[in-house]
């Protein structure tokens, strides 16, 4: 069993360089197989949800070749198989092959995802906008069978703005016939990012980024180049860990407009940022003061940087306040916080966090990707040795942190025991 091990109380400082978007990668590796041509896909980050993806496309019979910057996808002999349990279960983001063979071949045959234990995420809407182009679904054992005898284009409008069933629509409506508009569209960056990749495969899709999108079908994609936009939430994370034990931290490479809400939150606390055009400077201050975070869909507070967010809160002085509105169950790391000392109590979907607080090292567990990058963060500004297991969650989204950390100035390692 892996684990980490990190000595906390290091000023960190140096410059870390934020990899690509996990969450875009993950929906623009499903993505190539709408094409009829090779496509070669820069900046995908080496993490294990990419690495599970892999082992999708070359079960399904397609050629992955990996270069120094890019990953080429070459599809034309792909066949459309069952996804067994399995390979979808490594990773949520396995439903995205749902959106792209349905689109490709007109049928699809997948079991349920897997991914984080952070709520029941279902994909009732994704379902339901593949009906609304004109498929049949059929429920087996947790396995989907979705078939369609031709793809028509449709009004898709989204109870929820979701993210995966934003782009499994425009994957399954960018051949269909005719027009598809989602209403209630989610606007995340990685939104964006998908639509460009179709556009340049020679899809016709408009409004991506706003809350409607128009989707024109086509009779064929072709190959192109992408580039994956840079990681909002691995920015985010490590600009909370130079809000916490940061001396002139420097993030680079990042969008500082898709890390918005999260630093204006930052700076009412009371932190100090020098934002440049695609990097960010970050020192941890000596009076910050307790703030009130509401988790939304994009624009708002991202859900997936409360738990980070969580363990800055600590240093805070006064009450402050996170109100998760996205998923049921995303507090899974508040009971080792509390056992590293932290005065935070969760009721219903808000926790309070009292501060400022010293955190004492102690063994804890990853339950969840985002629950275990706040535990490095406790880690780093605890007294003492933290020990944390189940690191794998920790490697499915961030790449070479350890790596990362270590470079500027963390004292983590990671041993097998
Ligand atoms: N939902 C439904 N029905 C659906 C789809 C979603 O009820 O058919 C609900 C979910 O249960 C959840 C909410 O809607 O309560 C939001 O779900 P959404 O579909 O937007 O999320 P997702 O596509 O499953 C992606 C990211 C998550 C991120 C969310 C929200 C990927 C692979 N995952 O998930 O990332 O939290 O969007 O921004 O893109 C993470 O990176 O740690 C992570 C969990």
């Amino acid at each position: 069993m892996k684990i980490l091990e990190i000595e906390g109380g290091n000023t960190l400082s140096g410059t870390v360089r934020v990899s690509g978007s996990k969450n875009s990668a993950v929906a623009l590796i499903p993505a190539a197989i709408l094409s009829d041509e090779e496509v070669t896909i820069c900046n995908v980050p080496e993490i294990t949800d990419t690495k599970a993806l892999y082992e999708i496309l070359k079960y399904l019979g397609a050629d992955v070749t990996k270069n120094s910057e890019s990953i080429v996808i070459e599809p034309s002999h792909i066949e459309n198989k069952e996804i067994p349990a399995r390979l979808s279960k490594k990773l949520r983001a396995s439903y995205y092959f749902m959106g792209a063979l349905l689109g490709k071949y007109g049928s699809v045959k997948m079991c349920f995802p897997g991914g984080c234990s952070i709520g029941a995420r279902p994909i009732n809407l994704h379902l339901k906008g593949f009906e609304a182009l004109g498929a049949t679904i059929k429920e087996e054992d947790n396995c989907y069978i979705v078939e369609a005898k031709e793809l028509c284009g449709a009004n898709i409008y989204l109870d929820f703005a979701s993210v995966g069933a934003t782009i499994n629509i425009m994957l399954a409506a960018v051949k269909a016939k005719g027009t598809t508009v989602i209403d209630n569209a989610a606007k995340e960056p990685e939104i964006v990012n998908v639509a460009t990749l179709l556009n340049n495969m020679g899809a016709k899709i408009t409004g991506a980024g706003t809350s409607t999108i128009k989707i024109r079908g086509v009779s064929s994609l072709k190959g192109c180049f992408h580039e994956v936009i840079p990681d909002r939430i691995e920015a985010g994370t490590y600009i909370i860990i130079g809000a916490c034990c940061g001396d002139h931290l420097k993030i680079e490479n990042i969008i500082p407009e898709h890390v918005e809400s999260l630093t204006s939150k930052l700076q009412e606390a009371g932190v100090k940022l020098e934002i440049g055009t695609d990097s960010m400077i970050v020192t941890r201050a000596d009076h910050l003061k307790a703030i009130q975070v509401k988790t939304q869909t994009y624009p708002g507070f991202p859900t997936d940087l409360q738990q980070p967010l969580s363990v800055f809160l600590t240093q805070c002085q006064g009450k402050s306040k996170i109100e998760e509105t996205i998923y049921e169950n995303r507090f899974m790391h508040v009971p080792y916080l509390h056992q590293m000392g932290a005065d935070i109590r969760t009721k219903n979907q808000t926790v309070t966090i009292i501060g400022p607080t010293q955190l004492i090292a102690d063994e804890v567990v990853a339950t969840d990707l985002r629950a275990g990058a706040a535990l490095i963060i406790a880690g780093l500004i605890a007294r003492g040795k933290t020990q944390i297991t189940s690191v794998e969650h920790i490697l499915r989204g961030y790449e070479q942190i350890i790596e990362k950390l270590t470079s500027i100035g963390a004292n983590i390692k990671e041993r097998e025991i």
